[in-house]
């Protein structure tokens, strides 16, 4: 029964289910904890957008150092979790692996008590061993050996070093600090909605981590950037992928990698990042991949007046760079556990246990029939 004071809207759009002092996406602009995303990802480091997101200013250069030794000091992974990483089938899924293996981790928990330092460096730990639980993945699929992490890397640099057993160029290395500061924080997101509901019970932080990376491996959410990048494997020319786009659009589908359910004009981060494509198609000698990806872009709008999402530009971009598509989302978390971690020890700091209602449409009230009459 509909009573005049309840308010619902499907999957909660539009409604304000909390308060937040770590983000603002708004059709005019995205920042975090104020600063505009364009001049982080312009000025920053991952490192500086991370500790900026826990501890809400931006870092002086001793508490960078610091935070950065603290990060090396947490990227060890215990052997057993290493051994797991090798035991789980080969085929298994990066998102389901790093769900596993982030419970996995949270036995070797090294930090004591449950204040808001053990927290925090609770979420250090857990953007230390996320991307070498990604590389090492990555390695053992692979059949190579693991690559011990080395400091003096940049956050960015060190996945690089780790996955790859090399340093990457100077490109590689800002694309890949970009799209982690892209992918960083975005208010209330399934997945960090997520995160604070598992925080609102008084749960733990690798809980509530485990249970944003299960949300987010959906592709409704952080899986498109993969489905995107497969998209345009299938086309290197424009005519191509423009005839598919009519026909996925007749059909109904979803294109990944476009729409969003608060940005109606547009995703700011994804007009950053799509600035990198074009010269690091030419690089790459991908023009055709390039051209398949304009066209699929100008062919949605064109159709449906739907503007891309971040997860767009940055299939390609990774297409690009050579990376393996299973680690596509697994560096979305890499990234996204900063806002996560931010959000969790947010709602735990003023918390409301987060328990709405639902409209009932199921059967009247009705009486039991004994088995022996049904
Ligand atoms: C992320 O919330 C966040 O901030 C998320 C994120 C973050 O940083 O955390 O930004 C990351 O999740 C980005 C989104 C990645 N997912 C995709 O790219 C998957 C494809 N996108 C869609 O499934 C969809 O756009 C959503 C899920 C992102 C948003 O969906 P909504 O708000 O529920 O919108 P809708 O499905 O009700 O669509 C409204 C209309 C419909 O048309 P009609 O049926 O009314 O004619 O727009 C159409 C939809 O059909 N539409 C699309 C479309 N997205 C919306 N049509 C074709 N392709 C699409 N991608």
């Amino acid at each position: 029964m509909t009573t005049t004071d309840e308010l619902y809207r499907p999957g909660l759009e539009g409604i304000i289910a909390g308060e937040t002092a770590i983000c603002t996406v708004e059709q005019g602009g995205l920042q975090y904890r104020g600063y505009d995303i364009a001049e982080l990802a312009e000025q920053a480091s991952f490192e500086e957008c991370a500790y900026l997101l826990l501890l809400g200013e931006l870092p002086t250069a001793a508490e960078l150092l610091r935070f950065r030794n603290e990060l090396n000091g947490f990227r060890a992974l215990p052997g057993v979790v290493l051994d797991t990483v090798a035991a789980i089938p080969a085929g298994v899924p990066g998102m389901d692996v790093l769900r596993s293996t982030v419970s996995l981790v949270a036995h070797f928990d090294p930090i004591t008590g449950d204040d808001r330092a053990a927290r925090r460096a609770r979420a250090t730990r857990l953007l230390a061993v996320i991307p070498g639980l990604v590389a090492a993945r990555l390695r053992l699929q692979a059949g190579q050996p693991l690559v011990e992490p080395e400091a003096g890397l940049s956050h960015a640099a060190q996945f690089w070093w780790q996955a790859f057993g090399r340093r990457p160029t100077e490109l590689e290395e800002r694309i890949i600090n970009l799209t982690l500061i892209l992918y960083a924080e975005h208010e209330f997101n399934a997945s960090t909605f997520a995160a604070r509901v598992c925080m609102s019970t008084l749960s733990d932080l690798y809980s509530a981590t485990v249970a944003a990376i299960g949300t987010l491996k959906g592709p409704l959410h952080g899986g498109a950037n993969e489905e995107t990048a497969k998209l345009f494997q299938q086309f290197d020319s424009a005519e191509a992928a423009e005839q598919w786009v009519r026909g996925a659009l007749a059909r109904r589908e979803k294109i990944m990698g476009f729409g969003h359910r608060v940005y109606r004009e547009g995703d700011h981060r994804a007009r950053i990042l799509e600035r990198f494509i074009e010269p690091l198609g030419r690089e790459r000698e991908a023009t055709g991949h390039v051209a398949a990806y304009f066209a699929i872009k100008d062919a949605v709008w064109n159709a449906k007046r739907i503007h891309m999402n971040l997860d767009y530009p940055c299939g390609m971009v990774y297409l690009l760079l050579g990376l393996p598509l299973d680690v596509y989302t697994p560096l979305f978390v890499a990234s996204r556990v900063s806002g996560w971690c931010a959000h969790a020890i947010e709602q735990v700091e003023n918390n409301r246990l987060i328990r709405p209602r639902s409209r009932y449409i199921g059967p009247p009230k009705r009486k039991f029939v004994p088995l022996a009459q049904r």
